[in-house]
């Protein structure tokens, strides 16, 4: 199948690598001739496990493509990916002007009939929406099948969630479409649900602001186990062994970041109010998520008394591990308020450290160390605030032996207490220590 996809962030170029993967001819497409260049250079500008290797088998392959020609794109290819971003506006709501753009496009140049997927992330009845756009920018000149084909992929394991998904989901209300969508999706031998537009759209919704949820759940069970003195690790096992409920996204912490649970869970709520629903529920997710990074700013505050002149070793930035994104990250409230508060704060991740030095670098007070032990040497605290392998894996007696005080917060709950105990720290972590 020849296949444009248009937008190169995330979910645009690993959704082209693996479709070109699995056989299709596939053309990636952005307005950023500088991003082209870099990828048609061989050099993938996001940190993802396993998706150079696939970048350049494709590539090599004559299967995939980079190109900053949209019309060329557009004309020469029957099935169209919108990947671009919809971010958020000032309100919460998602701006889908870049999405609006590309279609008028498609219409603009489109000579023949396409298919048009949808699979950035968009509010219920854009589809619609995008279909009326296509055929009045066209003049009815052509035939436009619009598809929602919501993506579920996790960065980090983005190539691994696309290859083998628990689910595709596919909303369409053309035959030939979903035919079309069935052969290109059919190899991954996944359930494939074919649904109408609007319920694909709210699939992806519901099920990010779902497992948000989840975690606001974890972590307010994580604040009534610091005041009854109960350990949110044992309560969240002893819940997760139900299959009804599951073990998975009940990790308590310093709460969820990252490009889409913030973001979704906000245009979710905008959604319902303009249809008329006021969906607190969402609200109060939000609110307990906000809670989790002050309430861990406040522990620490509270332990150390004045943090003047303190040096803290913050360990991770990203927004989560095996990626380089600090988007909505803990680390990008924290930094800050730890460094007004007159620390220094010296910081260590494993791959996010270029992205960091364009957050972090007008800050004073914040430096950026080589290695964990760099970051800890001779310093007040750690501050836990990603859980990487490595961090998991570290020598802490070694640690303990460069710190100054052996103390340790962890937002990540990676180690038993008594086992840190043991070594000779104090370990204050999340839902474990009554307060
Ligand atoms: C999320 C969804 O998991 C994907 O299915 C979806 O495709 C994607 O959003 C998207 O809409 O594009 P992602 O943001 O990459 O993927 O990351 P997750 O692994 O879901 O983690 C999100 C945040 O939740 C992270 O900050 C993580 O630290 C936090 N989290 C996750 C917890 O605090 N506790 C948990 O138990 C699980």
């Amino acid at each position: 199948m020849k296949i444009a996809i248009i937008g190169t962030g995330y979910v645009g170029l690993v959704t082209g690598a693996c479709l070109a993967e699995l056989g299709n001819r596939v053309t990636c497409v952005d307005n950023n001739s500088e991003k082209i260049q870099t990828l048609n250079s061989g050099t993938i500008p996001i940190f993802e496990p396993d998706l150079e290797e696939i970048v350049k088998r494709n590539v090599n392959a004559k299967r995939l493509f980079f190109s900053i020609d949209l019309p060329a794109s557009i004309r020469e290819n029957d099935v169209i990916f919108i990947a671009v971003g919809t971010p958020s506006k000032e309100n919460g709501e998602a701006d889908l002007s870049f999405v609006e753009g590309v279609a008028r496009k498609i219409a603009q140049h489109s000579q023949n009939p396409k298919i048009v997927v949808e699979k950035s992330t968009v509010p219920v009845e854009t589809g619609r929406r995008l279909q009326a756009l296509l055929t009045s920018h066209n003049g009815n000149k052509t035939r436009f099948e619009v598809v929602s084909n919501p993506e579920f992929l996790r960065e980090g394991s983005a190539i691994h969630d696309f290859l083998h998904p628990e689910r595709v989901v596919i909303g369409t209300n053309s035959e030939s479409a979903r035919a079309k969508m069935q052969e290109l999706y059919g190899p991954l031998n996944s359930p494939i649900i074919f649904t109408d537009i609007n319920s694909a759209e709210l699939i992806k919704h519901a099920s990010n602001s779902f497992l948000a949820l989840k975690i606001s759940y974890a972590n307010a069970i994580a604040n009534i186990c610091e005041l009854t003195g109960a350990d949110v690790e044992e309560v969240t096992y002893g819940m997760g062994l139900d299959s009804r409920i599951g073990k998975q996204f009940l990790r308590a912490g310093i709460g969820f970041g990252g490009s889409c649970f913030p973001k979704d869970v906000d245009a979710f709520i905008r959604i319902a109010k303009q249809k008329g629903y006021s969906f607190g529920l969402l609200e109060e997710v939000q609110r307990i998520n906000a809670f989790q990074r002050k309430h861990f700013f406040e522990k620490i505050k509270k332990r150390l008394g004045s943090l003047k002149g303190k040096s803290l070793a913050v360990l991770g930035l990203a927004f989560k591990p095996n990626t380089d994104d600090l988007r909505h990250a803990p680390s990008l409230d924290l930094v800050p308020w730890l460094q007004k508060e007159g620390a220094l704060v010296r910081v260590f991740d494993p791959v996010a450290m270029n992205p960091a030095r364009l957050k972090f670098d007008s800050l004073p007070n914040v430096q950026f160390c080589a290695d964990e032990f760099e970051a800890m040497n001779l310093a007040d605290a750690v501050l836990i605030l990603t859980e990487w392998q490595q961090f998991k894996e570290l020598d802490w007696e070694k640690a303990n032996a460069v710190l100054k005080k052996a103390l340790i917060f962890d937002g990540r709950n990676l180690f038993v207490p008594n086992r840190m105990k043991q070594l000779g720290f104090e370990y204050i972590s999340v839902g474990r220590d009554a307060l």
